[in-house]
């Protein structure tokens, strides 16, 4: 397993994985690829990547990608659901089904959290379904709730 920086050309890979995150819960209906990313609320975490100032980490087993996560800044009045400020980039990541509960994850956003404390970023900022296990994920590597975004969602944030 390697954990490399994003490229342009992992635009797809990134695109599967942000739908794979807005469809986490197997009891909802599922959102399609082409409505994730027509919905400004979910088409903007990838639209254009990379943007300036956008930060990702691709995990790949045998140069096939199996993860990724990245973060992205929003402005004020075009925020993500886990906006805090326009200085705090909101993460997004997703481990491919058949890779998931074997560390994946757990690598990948501590790859991502390195890259941007080099790249000089203080607060990382995200949005999780209460009832989503990778809450668990992120309150075990520092992440703190900052605030309810929604009846059954968190925004936590980890200072850098
Ligand atoms: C959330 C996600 C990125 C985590 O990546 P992962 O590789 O599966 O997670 P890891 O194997 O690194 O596990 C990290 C922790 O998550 C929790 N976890 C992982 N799999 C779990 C499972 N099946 N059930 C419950 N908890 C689980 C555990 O707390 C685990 O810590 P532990 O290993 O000390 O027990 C991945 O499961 C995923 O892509 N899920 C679907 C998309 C999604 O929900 N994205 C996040 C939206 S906010």
């Amino acid at each position: 397993m390697i954990f490399r920086e994003a490229t342009p050309a992992d635009a797809d890979f990134l695109t599967d994985v942000l739908v794979a995150a807005v469809n986490w819960s197997p009891e909802w209906k599922e959102k399609s690829r082409r409505r994730v990313l027509a919905a400004p609320d979910t088409g903007h975490y990838i639209a254009g990547w990379p943007r300036s100032g956008d930060l990702g980490v691709v995990a790949e087993a045998d140069g096939t990608p199996v993860g990724g996560a990245w973060l992205r800044f929003f402005p004020a009045d075009d925020p993500g659901y886990g906006f805090v400020a326009g200085d705090v980039p909101e993460l997004t990541i997703g481990v491919v089904a058949g890779w998931r509960g074997r560390g994946v994850g757990r690598s990948l956003l501590r790859a991502v959290e390195a890259r941007a404390r080099a790249a000089g970023v203080r607060r990382i900022s995200l949005s999780v379904e209460r009832v989503n296990f990778a809450q668990r994920l992120y309150l075990a590597e520092g992440y703190e709730v900052v605030g309810a975004g929604s009846r059954d969602s968190d925004t936590m944030v980890k200072v850098l």
